[in-house]
C-alpha cells in the first residue's frame, strides 16, 4: 500500500508529456496528449497527474467546452477523462482522490455539472463512479478516431454510459 501521504496531485508539464504514455502502453496517444497540453495552456483543459517519489501513476483531464453539456443547457459542465491509475496502485483510493481534486477545480470555475463517460463493460468503473455521486443519463454508440504516433486515423468504437453529477460547494 502506498502512503496517501506521499501521493502529489499537480498540473501536468510538457516535462511530464513522455511519461503519460507509460513505459509504452499510450504511446499512441502521443499526439493526443499534445493537443490536450496545448489545449491546457489555452485554458480549455485541465491535465492532472497523481505522482508518487517522482513516477507519475495516474492522471485524469478535465475538458471545460464538452458537446456532451448540450444536455445540461442552463449550467456549465465540464467531462472528466483520459483517468486511469497504474494498476499497482488501484484500490487504495487514488483515483477517488483524482476525482475528487477535478470536481473541485470544476467547482471553482463555477462550473456545477461533471460529465464521465464510461465503456458499459467497465463495471467497476462504473460502480465506483456510483459510488462518487455520478448517475447515468444517456448512451452513447462511443465513436471517436484519433490520429495516433505514426501519424495513422484509428478508428474507435466502444459503446458507453454518459454519467452526470450535480456538483455543490461545501
Ligand atoms: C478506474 C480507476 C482509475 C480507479 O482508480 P483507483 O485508484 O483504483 O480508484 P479507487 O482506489 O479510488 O477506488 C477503486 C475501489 O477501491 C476502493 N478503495 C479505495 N481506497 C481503498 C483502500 N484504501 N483499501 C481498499 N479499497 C479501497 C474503492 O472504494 C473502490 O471500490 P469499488 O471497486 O467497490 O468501487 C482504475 O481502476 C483504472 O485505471 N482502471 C483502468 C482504466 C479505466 O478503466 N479508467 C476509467 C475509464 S472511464
Amino acid at each position: 500500500m502506498v502512503d496517501q501521504t506521499v501521493v502529489l496531485i499537480r498540473h501536468a508539464t510538457d516535462a511530464d508529456l513522455l511519461a503519460l504514455e507509460w513505459d509504452g502502453e499510450y504511446t499512441h496517444y502521443r499526439r493526443m496528449y499534445s493537443h490536450a497540453m496545448r489545449d491546457s495552456k489555452r485554458g480549455n483543459r485541465v491535465l492532472l497527474v497523481a505522482e508518487v517519489e517522482g513516477e507519475i501513476i495516474g492522471q485524469i483531464f478535465i475538458y471545460f467546452r464538452p458537446s456532451w453539456s448540450r444536455h445540461f443547457p442552463n449550467e456549465q459542465a465540464g467531462y472528466l477523462h483520459s483517468f486511469r491509475v497504474k494498476s499497482q496502485f488501484r484500490k487504495q483510493g487514488i483515483g477517488t482522490s483524482l476525482v475528487h481534486r477535478a470536481e473541485s477545480i470544476l467547482l471553482k470555475r463555477a462550473y456545477h455539472r461533471s460529465i464521465i463517460s464510461v465503456a458499459k463493460d467497465n463495471h467497476d468503473a462504473v460502480r465506483l463512479y456510483q459510488s462518487l455521486g455520478y448517475s447515468i443519463f444517456t448512451e452513447d454508440p462511443g465513436r471517436w478516431s484519433y490520429v495516433d504516433d505514426h501519424g495513422r486515423i484509428q478508428q474507435v468504437e466502444e459503446p458507453v454510459h454518459l454519467m452526470q453529477k450535480r456538483l455543490i460547494v461545501k
